[in-house]
């Protein structure tokens, strides 16, 4: 049998594009073959977002035109992965018959092996003309795995066990045996790289469907995340942003875990209230999240930069904030949603903190990271839900009120979604009509913009380490090689490289995961035939581009870290030209 053609697509945020890269790697392993373009495929695979109706109906359009593909080629397999399955589950297939494979972020691991079972039965069973039934052949290998939400019980050692093989497969594996013909969504990034430090989330936020998708919480054990971290390294990655759905909540208990099939078990950690300045349990048997950032600089000193994300207000200890002070590859750059600046809708959304709580971190935050005659300055971003139930004009001037001083360097802001299964669809009217809800995720906007644009100026003449991410989006038009939307995010795909930006930066209005931000202008004006236009990051997380001769090599400069001198800027968006390179 040749190579199976397989076209996987992402939605959502960075942990579905890890899962996304995790599952690509596993199945290349087994021999499949990544293609750029749905056509031609012999399998399509949608890792999905259920966290906003609107990411979900993406998903679903697409599922329609595959429904009318598969009627000319029955041998197509369809699978959906990620949060939508789990969150939909059976009545997923039900409503959409051309799905084959249901598969949710708790079972990916065992996603591989049997979605090659699914695609081989049924080439064989289509290749039988003479004993299979045609409902033979539209069943075969139809399989649906779901989980998170039953991995609550006691089972959750054991699911947990087979889950973290699937972190540690990539760990394993060079991260180059993608095609590089072929690079996917996902599959392909060589020198940045998702390390997930927890699993799922026990906020249980009343509006969010993510402690129902990905499942409880539980923390992976320190060895396996800096061994992880090495292997990257010395596979060449030079930046690495950890991953959790409350990343600084990371907490390690050794010597509670057990140990299976070899692994040492995660385990769940004991809890601690919030609200603490310095976690009073730490110690020798455990690892605290300030204790894994300053073991992961230490270990792995190639790493040039590290991030985390997402964090949450309330569970910022001052340990942390002396640690990313005290290491300078740590980025200053805290991505910690306030979601509101009522206390009335706080408390509606269960988010454990008031306003005041909230604006305590901020300053305090800025007390520790703000050093700009250092050089070291803190970047802060955000989100924020306009229209949840019963937000009135005061609770909204309010928000407002958080968002003008906290001074976010962009801010994620959303309409709010009545999600299935949770605590405020069951028991908050979703009252606030549509248009008021447009409104003010537009007058939110116009003040972050405002103030994106603020802190933008403040960089005019400054020089920047940027890290090299691509191909600006416009020299990708130039060249008719469109930046490919993955859902939540944008992947770039250069030189075999797939570069990602974060959910929802590349659009100015509603986009794949229903936000949108004030931040991003696409860059106008400078890329012409004699220049070639890149861009990247600072460590602060502004997105910068600068134009080079045409011509010259982008391996030179895709995933490196070169100094940039920024000349202007749009909102967010900072234009400078290459002052050195390492
Ligand atoms: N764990 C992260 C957020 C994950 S979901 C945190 O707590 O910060 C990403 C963002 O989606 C959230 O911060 C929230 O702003 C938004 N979101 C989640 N559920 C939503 C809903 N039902 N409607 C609108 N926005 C939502
Ligand atoms: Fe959702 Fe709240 Fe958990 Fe974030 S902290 S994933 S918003 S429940
Ligand atoms: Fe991420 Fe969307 Fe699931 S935000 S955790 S992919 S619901």
């Amino acid at each position: 049998m040749s190579r199976p053609r397989v076209y996987l697509e992402t939605f959502g945020c960075q942990m579905n594009e890890l899962d996304s890269e995790l599952v690509a790697g596993q199945l290349h392993a087994l021999g499949y073959r990544f293609v750029d373009e749905p056509d031609g495929a012999q399998v399509i695979l949608y890792n999905t977002c259920s966290v906003r109706e609107h990411a979900e109906q993406k998903v679903w359009s697409r599922l329609g035109e595959l429904a009318i593909r598969k009627q000319d080629d029955p041998a197509l397999v369809v699978g959906v992965l990620g949060c939508l399955a789990e969150r939909d589950g059976v009545a997923l297939v039900k409503r959409m018959p051309v799905v084959d494979v249901l598969c949710g972020p708790g079972e990916l691991d065992k996603l591989p092996s049997l979605l090659d079972n699914a695609y081989r039965t049924r080439q064989s069973l289509l290749s039988d003309r003479v004993t299979a039934t045609d409902a033979d052949r539209r069943s075969a290998g139809q399989i649906a795995l779901q989980g998170s939400s039953s991995r609550r019980s006691a089972t959750l050692a054991a699911a947990q066990d087979s889950l973290e093989m699937l972190d540690l497969s990539r760990a394993t594996s060079p991260l180059d045996t993608i095609d590089d013909d072929h690079p996917t969504a996902g599959a392909v990034r060589k020198r940045s790289a998702y390390v997930r430090i927890t699993r799922g989330c026990n906020k249980f936020c009343t509006y969010c469907v993510v402690p129902f998708t990905r499942g409880a919480e539980v923390h992976r054990p320190p060895e396996h995340i800096i061994d992880e971290c090495k292997k990257l390294a010395d596979a060449g990655v030079i930046e690495i942003t950890l991953l959790g759905q409350t990343v600084n909540h990371y907490r390690f208990e050794h010597g509670a875990a057990v140990t299976i099939g070899g692994v040492i078990q995660p385990q769940k950690g004991r809890s601690y209230a919030g609200g603490h300045r310095r976690d009073p349990f730490a110690g020798s048997n455990v690892t605290t999240f300030a204790d894994l950032l300053s073991r992961i600089h230490e270990e792995v000193p190639s790493i040039e930069r590290l991030r985390f994300v997402t964090s949450y207000p309330r569970d910022f200890g001052d340990d942390v904030l002396e640690v990313i002070r005290d290491h300078p590859r740590i980025c200053r750059y805290l991505h910690v949603p306030a979601q509101s600046g009522s206390d009335r809708i706080l408390t509606l959304m269960n988010r454990g903190y008031t306003v005041s709580e909230y604006l305590e971190f901020i300053d305090r935050a800025r007390a520790f990271l703000h050093e700009p005659e250092k050089g070291r300055t803190l970047s802060l971003s955000g989100d924020i839900i306009v229209g949840f139930p019963t937000e009135t004009d005061e609770d909204f001037a309010a928000t407002i009120a958080l968002v003008e001083r906290a001074r976010y360097k962009n801010c994620f802001i959303f309409k709010y979604s009545a999600r299935p299964g949770t605590t405020a669809y069951d028991k908050y009217e979703d009252d606030v009509p549509d248009a008021v809800k447009r409104t003010r995720n537009n007058t939110a906007l116009d003040v972050q913009s405002r103030i994106s644009d603020e802190l933008s100026r403040e960089a005019i003449g400054q020089t920047f380490d940027v890290f090299v991410e691509g191909l600006s989006r416009m020299e990708e038009k130039k060249r008719e090689r469109p930046a490919k939307n993955c859902g939540g995010g944008v992947s770039l795909t250069i030189g075999g490289n797939v570069i990602h930006s974060h959910a929802g930066e590349a659009s100015g209005d509603d986009d794949d995961c229903g936000c949108s931000t004030a931040a991003i202008e696409t860059p106008s004006g400078t890329a012409s035939g004699e220049t070639t236009q890149f861009s990247g990051r600072t460590d602060g997380d502004q997105i910068v581009f600068f134009d080079v001769p045409s011509g010259a090599s982008t391996d030179e400069l895709v995933g490196r870290i070169v100094q940039v001198t920024i000349e202007r800027v749009q909102r967010l968006s900072l234009f400078g030209r290459l002052s050195g390179q390492r």
